[in-house]
């Protein structure tokens, strides 16, 4: 059967509509798939078990602390920077910009954390903590006096941290200082290079030790800290 004029240019506008459409669903899909490439940072993985701290931090601090507050901080940070100038910046890049401008303070919070916490769950391991040996041993007793001198200074920082904050192993100038920071503060934003971090927001041991702050600091110093960590940030 001999197809009419106007039939033949009904099947040609409903093959071009279909090309078309098909043509959507596929750019729909790709900027779907962009957008969600579009939202790089991603809770690092934890370097051990969240079991693998016990008895000194529960597998239910670590749930919370690392599955719910280190999580929204990274899930804030993507959506305050979707469609921003720091979208695809890196997350030390984002940190010290923020830093430098108010407007920013809500980027600042939630970038800083993620790094804060990430250097966290790296300054630990199971079976850490203790006195040091060799070069960070050595380095130790030459910047600090001793590593007596050094677990007084460090419980101190994060004892005598108002509220939330950190405290930290920093080399400053080639020499090895203690200091700390408040809420989502950090020294990436200084001269110093972070070497070792303690978090000392409630969020961190609350589930395990309330309010004794204090005792939570003894765990992270005599069975927490990763020595190897701070030795390979040293050198
Ligand atoms: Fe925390």
């Amino acid at each position: 059967m001999q197809m009419s004029k106007r039939n033949l240019l009904k099947l040609t506008l409903l093959s071009s509509a279909s090309t078309l459409l098909s043509c959507k669903l596929k750019n729909l899909n790709k900027s779907k798939f962009f957008g969600e490439k579009n939202m790089p940072f991603e809770l690092p993985k934890l370097p051990y078990a969240k079991n693998a701290l016990t008895p000194h931090l529960s597998e239910n601090t670590i749930n919370f602390h690392y599955g719910k507050h280190h999580q929204a901080y990274v899930t804030n940070l993507n959506n305050l920077i979707a469609g921003t100038e720091l979208e695809g910046k890196s997350l030390e890049e984002i940190i010290k910009i923020s830093a430098a401008d108010k407007t920013k303070a809500g980027i600042f919070n939630n970038a800083a954390q993620v790094w804060n916490h990430t250097f966290y769950w790296n300054s630990m391991k199971p079976d850490g903590g203790g006195k040091p040996a060799g070069t960070v041993l050595v380095k130790i007793e030459a910047d600090l006096g001793s590593y007596e001198n050094f677990v007084t200074e460090f419980k101190n920082a994060g004892a005598t941290q108002f509220g939330s904050g950190w405290a930290w192993l920093v080399l400053d100038s080639g020499k090895l200082k203690i200091v700390k920071t408040g809420n989502a503060e950090t020294p990436l934003t200084t001269s110093a290079k972070p070497l070792l971090t303690m978090d000392v927001w409630e969020h961190a041991y609350y589930l395990d030790f309330q309010n004794a702050r204090a005792t939570y600091i003894d765990a992270f110093l005599n069975h927490l800290i990763n020595w190897d960590f701070v030795a390979k940030n040293l050198s």
